[in-house]
């Protein structure tokens, strides 16, 4: 039998990737001072050792005030890194390519972890210690009615901005990550500088779409000339904002094309996100494989690699993304929660490992051997 789509290795650069399932960067709100603890080594652990092939880590902010919230984790300082190499160690040690997401959150920076209100911090949460700060963005527009006025970025602060990405990156490296992706996405800093919903600057880097690309650009262009030439790098893009006057997917396919001159090997195909949460403020129905279209459209148009996510859950459904050419790879997020095994089940529905082959060594063989025996069973229905 042929081996499924999903199961067929992928090279990127140097890196030989042992199926298409990506765990998709999720953030934890957990981090201490944007340290990361034991928390993320075991929720990452779990999607290495349940057979992805691709572990990303969250959104990892580049400077102390990219943060989306208190608990994001950071690599804006050295003594961050530990954190991160325990985690890119584990994963590697497990057959994963650790990946990590580098981000600044602009003027979504000092928000409510979800669980106390997912909006702007607010006295509540400045007694609990976690107090404000002001946020950044490529103009004094607030996310939206309520929200705090961002500073709009001097060149100053562009060229620190830039030289933060370059050292994040280089700690990245350090930590042991094979795999760093720009977080261009969800109206983060550099989505807020490619939507002409946020940015209305008028010098070099806003007013028409080469002047809105410029910082995406330069940052990720930064990052490529330190990011070694065998490991890839990805970009996460808002593909739409979801309005006619917003970012447009035609926009998406002409940033594509730029990033992948400057050597951007996979583009990451989300959504939304420019005026509030990009899981509240979708721009298209939610509904199974919705972004998969973006991803469809961007590896043809500008042909590229590119990872489709969104409300993709069952194995038959990405083995058919894959198989009808639409994306190249497959991110897993909230379905991972629910099961971090979700690749090792996948390759058993889809045919690839019946026998419990490709489990961890320490598990695999008591379950082929349980297999064998009569002491396995299916429950009546
Ligand atoms: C708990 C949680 C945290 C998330 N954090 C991030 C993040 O750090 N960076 C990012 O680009 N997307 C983030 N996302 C979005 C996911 O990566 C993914 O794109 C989204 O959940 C859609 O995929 P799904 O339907 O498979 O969950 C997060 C989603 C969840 C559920």
């Amino acid at each position: 039998m042929a081996t499924p789509h999903l199961f067929q290795p992928l090279h990127l650069r140097s890196i030989k990737v042992r199926n298409r399932v990506v765990i998709s960067p999720m953030c934890q709100y957990s981090a201490h001072e944007g340290h990361l603890d034991d928390w993320h080594s075991v929720h990452l652990g779990r999607f290495a050792t349940g057979g992805a092939g691709i572990v990303f880590t969250e959104a990892t902010a580049v400077q102390k005030g990219g943060r989306i919230t208190h608990g994001c984790p950071g690599l804006w300082c050295d003594s961050q890194i530990p954190g991160h190499a325990r985690v890119a160690q584990f994963a590697r040690r497990n057959g994963a390519v650790p990946a990590i997401q580098l981000a600044h959150a602009g003027r979504k920076g000092g928000m409510q972890r979800p669980w106390f209100g997912n909006g702007p911090l607010n006295a509540d949460d400045h007694a609990r210690g976690d107090m404000p700060w002001t946020p950044v963005g490529p103009s004094a527009v607030p996310v939206a009615e309520g929200w705090p006025v961002p500073h709009a970025l001097s060149q100053q602060d562009i060229d620190a901005l830039i030289a933060d990405f370059v050292t994040a990156a280089r700690r990245a490296l350090v930590a042991g990550y094979q795999i760093a992706e720009v977080h261009g996405a969800h109206g983060y800093l550099l989505h807020s500088f490619l939507s002409p919903l946020s940015n209305l600057r008028t010098d070099g880097y806003g007013g028409d779409l080469a002047g809105r690309m410029r910082l995406a650009l330069e940052v990720t262009q930064a990052v490529r000339d330190v990011w070694p030439d065998d490991l890839p790098l990805f970009f996460r893009t808002s593909a739409v904002d979801g309005t006619p006057e917003g970012w447009s997917l035609d926009d998406t396919v002409i940033l594509a094309t730029e990033l992948k001159r400057i050597g951007v090997d996979v583009m990451d195909c989300s959504s939304s996100g420019i005026a509030g949460s990009a899981t509240a403020g979708a721009a298209t129905k939610r509904q199974p494989g919705f972004q998969v279209p973006y991803a469809e459209r961007v590896r043809r148009d500008a042909q590229i690699t590119t990872m489709a996510v969104g409300l993709i859950t069952h194995p038959q459904q990405a083995e058919d993304i894959l198989a009808q050419g639409r994306a190249d790879l497959i991110a897993i997020g909230r379905e991972a929660l629910v099961n971090p095994m979700w690749a090792l089940h996948a390759a058993a529905t889809l045919g690839a490992d019946t026998d419990f082959r490709t489990w961890p060594e320490q598990s695999g063989w008591w379950l082929a051997s349980r297999q064998k025996t009569s002491e396995f069973y299916e429950p009546d229905a």
